[in-house]
């Protein structure tokens, strides 16, 4: 038997509170990371809070290949179309499995 020992990171900005206003999640699966759970509270939005934790989220993972799929939830103000092209600004690209984006790390023999 196997035991994997998979790395998971959150990044959050609370209220202050003790409530959390804006999150992103990061899991290893396989030796590849994926960011999920891209979210801000709908009282938060459009004041770049989205734009800022995903910012520290690449700062933090900027030498590992980072995917993420591309399915808005809860009232979904932005379309998933609208999400890729958002995602695209940060340097994230289409593969070949529709709605899944990937953004490569930086190699260090660039
Ligand atoms: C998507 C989401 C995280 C954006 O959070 P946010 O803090 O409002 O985003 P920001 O203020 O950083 O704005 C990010 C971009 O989206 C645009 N935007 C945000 N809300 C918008 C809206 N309601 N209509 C149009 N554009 C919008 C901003 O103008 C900005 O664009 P720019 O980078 O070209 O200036 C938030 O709407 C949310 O939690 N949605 C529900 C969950 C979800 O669908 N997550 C994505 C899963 S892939």
């Amino acid at each position: 038997m196997t035991i994997t020992v998979s790395s998971q990171h959150k990044f959050y900005v609370s209220n202050g509170r003790g409530e959390e206003i804006a999150t992103a999640e990061v899991y290893e699966k396989q030796n590849t990371f994926w960011i999920t759970n891209v979210w801000v509270h709908p009282d938060c939005r459009e004041r770049g809070l989205a734009t800022n934790v995903l910012k520290e989220v690449l700062r933090y993972y900027k030498n590992s290949d980072l995917y993420l799929g591309v399915h808005g939830f809860t009232n979904r103000p932005l379309s998933d179309d609208q999400l890729a092209e958002w995602y695209k600004k940060f340097g994230f690209e289409e593969t070949s499995v529709p709605s899944i984006m990937v953004r490569r790390g930086r190699r260090w023999h660039d």
